[in-house]
């Protein structure tokens, strides 16, 4: 039966790769986008999220508007340097004709969990704070969930924003210690992983026989231009499908355990530092948390090659 998910996106093109990507798997099923800020602005994110669904086909799936803001901080800055002016790469596609769900994401949530006690995988692959905001206004979803898969964070390698935080994390750092140290079963797929996959051209232009594909090959110009400018490879990280390569097959990673605290403050605010000690050390403000599933390692052959084989066997150009 198919794993019925939750994404939390902020869309965002590499956002919009791991939503066709999960659209396109027969193992996952999308109950609801939920929307946050980070690539984007909120407004924007939920306008790019009913455009995609359009795009696919699936404007069934509901679109639930999230917070504009983090609990604590100021998010002024959306990542338009990476993502573009209208989070797709200056790709555009029709203005959407659906309006999303009258629920807030954070309702959205909380509704959806509880209704389906054990069957919902919430996927935030952005900053955390709808998340964050579920949990204060219903802490049961800790129990009622299968569990978290998130892309977020660096825990054995730099972030990417400073060499501390990773964007996701440094845009909410507050929510973030929080969905990590809420008790529930939770995998990170961080930099640690989706930065050793990368889609270079070639790649890409692979993916062109489908629809989806195609959409994919346009929207990534902008972001290799971004990693070209930045890492000086003409390659883009796989950061957000990565969390759906790892709901389809967990077994193209290696996971480490151990409880993630999130600084809030100061010079590293933004960092998950995981505990990778073991259990002999004194108590700490880490030992009383349910240890993480941190990815550290990935078959990154084999993520692509699923990715491929979703994208272009599943929505070949005839359909
Ligand atoms: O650091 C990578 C993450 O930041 C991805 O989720 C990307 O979409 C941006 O939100
Ligand atoms: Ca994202």
């Amino acid at each position: 039966m198919a794993k019925k998910i939750i994404f939390d996106t902020d869309p965002g093109i590499d956002d919009a790769m791991a939503i066709l990507f999960a659209l396109a798997a027969p193992e996952l099923e999308i109950v609801g986008l939920t929307t946050i800020f980070g690539n984007a602005h909120t407004d924007l994110a939920t306008q790019n999220a009913l455009r995609l669904l359009a795009f696919a086909g699936r404007d069934d799936i509901p679109v639930a508007h999230g917070a504009p803001q983090p609990l604590q901080r100021v998010f002024d800055r959306p990542a338009d340097f990476v993502h573009g002016a209208n989070g797709l790469g200056g790709v555009y596609l029709p203005d959407p004709v659906l309006q999303p769900d009258p629920r807030p994401a954070a309702q959205f949530i909380v509704e959806t969990v509880m209704q389906h006690p054990g069957e919902i995988t919430l996927v935030p692959v952005g900053p955390l704070t709808n998340i964050a905001l579920a949990l204060m206004l219903e802490p049961r979803i800790v129990e009622r969930v299968a569990g978290v898969v998130l892309m977020g964070g660096a825990a054995t390698v730099n972030g990417n924003v400073n060499p501390a935080a990773e964007a996701n994390i440094w845009n909410d750092p507050h929510a973030a210690d929080r969905v990590f140290t809420a008790g529930w079963p939770l995998v990170m797929l961080g930099l640690d992983v989706t930065m050793q996959v990368a889609m270079d051209d070639a790649y890409l232009a692979s993916l062109r026989s489908s629809r989806f594909g195609e959409f994919i090959y346009d929207i990534t110009r902008f972001y290799l231009d971004f990693h070209r400018q930045v890492h000086g490879e003409y390659a883009c990280h796989t950061h957000d499908p990565s969390a759906i390569a790892y709901l389809i097959d967990p077994t193209l990673y290696t996971v480490e355990h151990g409880p993630v605290r999130v600084v809030t403050e100061g010079l590293a605010a933004g960092q998950t530092l995981m505990d990778r000690r073991g259990e002999w050390y004194s108590p700490n403000a880490w030992t009383p948390y349910r240890p993480a599933g941190v990815c550290t390692g990935v078959d990154a052959a084999r993520v692509l090659e699923l990715y491929r084989a979703r994208i272009v066997d599943s929505q070949t150009m005839e359909n």
